[in-house]
């Protein structure tokens, strides 16, 4: 049986026009980037070469990208760089929906004597800026809030809020890892001070990601050392930054038309759901939502066991983020949406650029015979 993968907001497969970039560089071009001589100094410009491919997707200068191991590390490195150039400011603002990197670190933050206000959402997970402007107090430092959510698709209006904060002086982070390569990202005209992505969710491998800092942001590293412009220490993880700079660069010459197709799958495959079966929820904005995600519920049906079912026939989709499935509990964004859990748990389907429509259809043969042998169970 063939593997049906439907959980690229988890991670995605990396492309093989993405491995072959990199493969040089595990062995044929080991030089240290640091290094002096040619072979260190043309590790350097494939580097550099990345970092003119992610900043032209984003719409950043090559000097606004600071190469990190990750996303959850950007995100990380935002933050605290935004609290120790603000040490008399002890108060942040961000969302009840935002990814654990965020969440944890604010966790962290309040124990260590900060305020955090965590926006409400609605019942489609929607924020209110009336809420945002009127949270901020005459000490707040930092306004974090994501730019899609990973679990129900959300788009969330990172305009709107940049000149929120800008009116206020206040820094601005976005987290845009789920909006990347979906939604179009200019970072001029958005606004925000920093912005992060990853890697492997957009086809290059997991371990790389980048932290966006708007040229005179006050800047403290997390990791302190002579590399990135002293931005972030440590040796630079060549061949995956070269990956990433594939993988952006792919995008662009795809310009887009890619989410196009998802797009146009997701709709088909939520209205087929729907014309077969009955009592569907559907979680989340619907009508400002990423074009790849479906957080979809059956009434009655328990979506844990729906993804056990689905997993005996090599379809892999989601209860939650990946996170939230490790720890078992119900996830923080359907709970901060209100979510009725007990009647109504989503799994998660996140299409991706190998999800065909026989995959798609295949899917949902399976699934209408698993909703209707777990509702006739009862
Ligand atoms: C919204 C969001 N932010 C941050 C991250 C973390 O990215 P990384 O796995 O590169 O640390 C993820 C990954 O799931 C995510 O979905």
């Amino acid at each position: 049986m063939k593997d049906i993968y439907l959980d690229n907001n988890a991670t995605t497969m990396c492309d093989v026009d993405v491995l072959n970039e990199m493969l040089p560089y595990l062995n044929d071009y080991y030089g240290n980037p640091s290094s002096i001589y040619s072979f260190g100094k043309e590790v350097k410009e494939k580097i550099n070469k990345a970092r003119e491919s992610l900043a032209n997707l984003i719409n950043a200068d090559n000097s606004e990208i600071v190469f990190t191991s990750c996303a959850s590390e950007a995100n990380v490195t935002a933050i605290m760089s935004a609290i120790r150039n603000n040490p008399e400011k002890k108060h942040i603002i961000t969302t009840s929906v935002e990814h654990t990197s965020i969440m944890e670190t604010m966790k962290y933050l309040e124990k260590s004597g900060y305020s955090i206000t965590y926006l409400s959402v609605d019942l489609m997970g929607r924020i209110n800026l009336e809420e945002l402007e009127k949270s901020i107090k005459d000490d707040t430092c930092l306004i974090s809030i994501m730019m899609a959510n990973n679990e129900i698709g959300n788009i969330y209006p990172i305009k709107e809020i940049s000149e929120i904060a800008k009116k206020h002086n206040i820094l601005f982070h976005c987290d845009a890892v789920q909006a990347v390569g979906k939604i179009k990202i200019d970072v001029k005209d958005l606004g925000v001070d920093t912005l992060s992505i990853s890697g492997h969710k957009i086809y290059a491998p997991k371990g790389i990601g980048l932290l966006y800092v708007k040229k005179g942001t006050p800047y403290t590293p997390l990791i302190f050392g002579h590399q990135e412009r002293n931005m972030r220490g440590g040796t630079e993880n060549v061949a995956y930054i070269v990956g990433f700079g594939k993988a952006a660069q792919l995008i662009i010459d795809d310009d887009y038309n890619e989410v196009q197709r998802l797009q146009e799958l997701r709709n088909y495959m939520e209205s087929s759901i729907k014309s077969n079966i009955e009592d569907v929820f559907i979680y989340g904005d619907l009508n400002n939502r990423t074009p790849n995600t479906s957080s979809i519920a059956f009434k009655g049906v328990k979506s844990d066991e729906l993804l056990l079912m689905l997993e005996s026939f090599n379809i892999y989709v989601s209860t939650g983020s990946a996170c939230n499935s490790v720890l078992a509990e119900p996830s923080h964004v359907l709970t901060a949406c209100n979510a009725d859990l007990d009647n109504f748990s989503p799994i998660r389907i996140s299409l991706g650029k190998y999800n065909t429509k026989e995959e798609v259809d295949l899917f949902i043969k399976k699934l209408i015979n698993i909703v209707n042998m777990f509702r006739k169970r009862g």
